[in-house]
């Protein structure tokens, strides 16, 4: 599927991307990771999840790209429930979403065109799928004109720019971001908060965990509040929340 066959909102038939029942994950003895948790995205949609530095954010999205299975519960993605084995494979995986990180990870000896690329020629994309998708993620995140480019050649932003380019170059239905913004500043932050939504204009389901305030709070979107864990906040339209302090 291309990026431009995706149109905007609910496909038929998987209206529900990513489906929490009664999450829980303790790593240890101590207060689990995530309790009780319960939440609905739906197929097109795009969310914030918030919460201070320990809330449970990064565990959430774990779950997700199956880095980890939950204690109890059970979580569905894209109509599979994970559990550890099932939906967990790589190439199910690659198909399923793209994920990106606050550390970037491009490789530094590839150019930004073969830092895309390789996302396609490690599941065995051809030539020709390979030639057709990478300008088109690089045209969508605005660095279509910087394909020979190094990324020691580019500031953090534009860095990250491209990471989410080598995210979405299988054209994936959902795009996950673990504090994608946590090392720009401001006025770069903002720039990747308007590429993460235009790609969720394009169809892209996309889940965001941040604790990134002044983004959150111009985007107003859909926010999902952590706090130790539980599920405090969930509004169709917010901000970032007044009451989350990192010194809590
Ligand atoms: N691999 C791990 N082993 C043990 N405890 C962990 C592990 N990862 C996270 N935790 C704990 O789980 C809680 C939630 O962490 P995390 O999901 O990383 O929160 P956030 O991303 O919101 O900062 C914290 O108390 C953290 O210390
Ligand atoms: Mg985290």
């Amino acid at each position: 599927m291309r990026l431009d066959d995706r149109s905007a909102g609910p496909r038929p038939g998987f209206p529900r991307m990513i489906v929490f029942d009664n999450v829980t994950v303790a790593y240890s003895q101590e207060r689990p990771a995530l309790s009780g948790v319960n939440l609905t995205i739906t197929d097109g949609a795009f969310t914030y999840i918030v919460g201070a530095t320990g809330a449970g954010k990064s565990t959430l999205l774990r779950l997700v790209y199956c880095d980890l299975a939950p204690t109890q519960g059970a979580v569905i993605v894209d109509g599979v429930r994970l559990d550890g084995r099932r939906g967990c494979d790589v190439p199910a995986l690659r198909r399923r979403m793209g994920v990106v990180f606050q550390d970037i990870g491009l490789l530094p000896d590839r150019n930004v065109y073969e830092n895309v690329a390789f996302a396609l020629r490690v599941i065995g994309a051809g030539h020709r799928k390979i030639r057709r998708n990478v300008p088109d993620a690089l045209e969508l995140v605005g660095m279509v004109h910087r394909p020979d480019a190094y990324p020691r050649q580019l500031s953090g932003g534009e860095q990250q720019r491209v990471a989410i380019a080598r995210a979405l170059v299988n054209n994936p239905p959902l795009l996950l971001a673990d504090e994608p913004t946590g090392n720009l500043d401001p006025d770069t932050s903002m720039g990747i908060a308007e590429v993460l939504d235009r790609i969720n204009q394009a169809g892209t389901t996309v889940v965001v965990a941040t604790h990134d305030q002044p983004m959150v709070d111009a985007m107003q979107r859909r926010v999902i509040e952590l706090s130790r864990g539980r599920l405090v906040r969930d509004e169709e339209r917010g901000g970032y929340g007044a009451s989350i302090s990192d010194e809590a």
